[in-house]
């Protein structure tokens, strides 16, 4: 009887110290790789000059304000299939307030995102590419982001 409330008393406390646990770890990580405001605002010069042309161009119709949609997200079918990336995309990461992004990450973690999908060339996603056929990104912007992203962690690790 008496092992079987302490089981109980277990099952329900136990997910508690676990959340408690984590939450506190993931505070550490934010503060140790917190990077200073001049940095960012470095890394933000340049991506304005630079990377938000491309991003314009080629990102921003799902990680951005989604006004500059295709023209066959008007279809049903297409449509719901844009909505529903628009939606899980800004989720990840929204590039419609400039560096650094809205997103669930760091801005650190977000450069590499960037850069790790951009160097398997996974983003724009491939149904994507299929009906927006000019929407890959050229080797020159490619190359580009790549540069900014590296640039800007260099950067960010630099200023403490
Ligand atoms: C057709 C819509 C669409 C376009 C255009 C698009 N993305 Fe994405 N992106 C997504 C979706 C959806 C996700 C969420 C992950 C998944 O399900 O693939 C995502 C995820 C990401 C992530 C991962 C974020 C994380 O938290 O891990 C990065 C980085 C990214 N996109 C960068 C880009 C860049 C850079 C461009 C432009 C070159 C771009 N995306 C263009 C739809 C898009």
């Amino acid at each position: 009887m008496l092992k079987s409330i302490l089981i109980m008393f277990l099952l329900v406390l136990g997910p508690f110290a676990l959340s408690a646990h984590s939450g506190e770890e993931h505070q550490k990580n934010k503060m140790e790789s917190a990077p200073s405001p001049e940095g960012l605002k470095k890394v933000n010069e340049h991506y304005l000059k630079q990377v938000k042309p491309i991003f314009k161009k080629k990102c921003f119709s799902c990680h951005g304000s989604g006004v500059d949609l295709p023209w066959y997200a008007v279809i049903p079918g297409p449509k719901q299939l844009m909505e529903w990336d628009i939606k899980k995309a800004k989720k990840h990461l929204d590039f419609s307030r400039d560096f650094p992004f809205v997103s669930h990450a760091t801005p650190k973690k977000d450069l590499q995102a960037i850069l790790k999908m951009v160097r398997e060339g996974s983003m724009p996603p491939l149904r994507f590419l299929l009906m927006h056929w000019d929407g890959a990104l050229t080797l020159e912007e490619d190359q580009v982001i790549q540069a900014w992203a590296k640039k800007s962690l260099l950067q960010l690790q630099q200023t403490p």
